[in-house]
């Protein structure tokens, strides 16, 4: 199969990249602006061309000369602070560069379209959250994910292609092989910012927010492994074929962790760490973790790196590794 992964040189694309090559004998084109991602992301095995979504004429180009019949799609811009700052980057990347790409899929092959979208589109929730509930985004970058979803519902029945949407939640780690990993600091996120500090002879962490009306006042969220994210896109990719029906999947694990909690894990591995409590970032919400029945039930998904231990460890090992690349 000829899949095209715009963002195949970030931080997840490069892992469902590596996992889709392990898996099956597809030939695979990555699109990416590099804007976050990095060309050592870039699995070898693959075709890379530089471009933009924001170009339509070079979408409609790359769909038609390589025949792609499945477009996973993850680029994006995913700052949640700096998209409260800057509406007009994150409309044009999000929202009109995902209405490009599925334009673009218009008398083309393209029969499946794979969606990164956010459980921030829920907003603040209290309990596990299932794809049932209505979507509420709070901040605007959960609001440019929410318009991505709506619009590729809207036209997969006109263009005729089945569509998983797949709502990560807070995705961190990475892969066994050593290769691959986070490598954007600019994002923001706790674990990455945590393996961070793990090579720091005086380690140090912003905490933003402890004043949630959560049960200590820090954000809760639900931290999943990067492999096993990657392994969903698989197995959705395999589900759309067989059952020629499209989804919407929670990914997750169904634990939600406080920021204090994940803190209080890293402060037994290095003691001398200092936590500083910070204003709330915007955009941010107090509370959202996943409930995954439908995921499991749905693509008989069992998760092989549900250990915040675990996720801990091997993002640490990875920076350790970025540092002698
Ligand atoms: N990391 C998370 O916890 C998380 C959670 C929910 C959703 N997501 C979504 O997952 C996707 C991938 O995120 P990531 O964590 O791998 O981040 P990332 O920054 O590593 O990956 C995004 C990739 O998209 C590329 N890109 C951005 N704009 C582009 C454009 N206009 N044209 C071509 N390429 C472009 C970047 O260069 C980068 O390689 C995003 O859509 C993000 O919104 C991520």
């Amino acid at each position: 199969m000829n899949i095209l992964i715009t963002g195949g040189a970030g931080y997840i694309g490069s892992h469902v990249t590596e996992q889709l090559i392990k898996n099956n004998k597809n030939n695979i084109f990555i699109l990416d602006n590099l804007s976050t991602g990095r060309k050592i992301l870039i699995n070898k095995k693959t075709r890379f061309i530089i471009g933009d979504i924001k170009k339509i004429k070079l979408l409609r180009k790359i769909i038609k000369k390589y025949k792609i019949e499945t477009i996973i799609h993850l680029a994006a811009s995913l700052n949640i602070s700096e998209a409260e700052k800057n509406k007009k980057k994150y409309f044009n990347n999000n929202i009109a560069g995902t209405k490009n790409l599925i334009f673009a899929c218009e008398k083309s092959n393209v029969k499946y379209f794979i969606f990164s979208s956010s459980c921030s589109i829920y907003g603040n929730v209290k309990g596990s959250v299932s794809e049932r509930n209505k979507a509420k985004p709070q901040s605007y970058y959960s609001f440019t994910k929410y318009k991505g979803e709506e619009l590729i519902k809207k036209y997969s029945e006109k263009l005729k292609f089945k569509y998983a949407i797949l709502r990560y939640f807070n995705v961190a780690g990475a892969s066994k092989s050593g290769k691959i990993g986070e490598i954007e600091k600019s994002h923001g996120h706790l674990i990455k910012n945590i393996a961070i500090q793990y090579l720091r002879k005086k380690p140090k962490l912003e905490v933003y927010g402890n004043n949630y009306s959560t049960k200590d006042g820090t954000c809760i969220r639900d931290y999943i492994h990067v492999s096993d994210l990657a392994d969903i896109h698989i197995k959705s990719l395999k589900y759309l074929i067989k059952k020629r029906k499209s989804l919407i999947l929670n990914c997750g694990y169904g634990r939600g962790y406080s920021v204090q909690e994940i803190v209080d894990i890293f402060k037994k591995i290095k003691k001398n760490i200092i936590v500083q409590y910070k204003q709330r970032r915007p955009g941010d919400v107090g509370e959202v973790y996943s409930n995954v029945i439908k995921l499991k039930k749905t693509l008989n998904w069992k998760p092989k790196y549900n250990s915040i231990k675990l996720i801990i460890k091997s993002a640490a090992k990875w920076e350790k590794k970025l540092k002698s690349l």
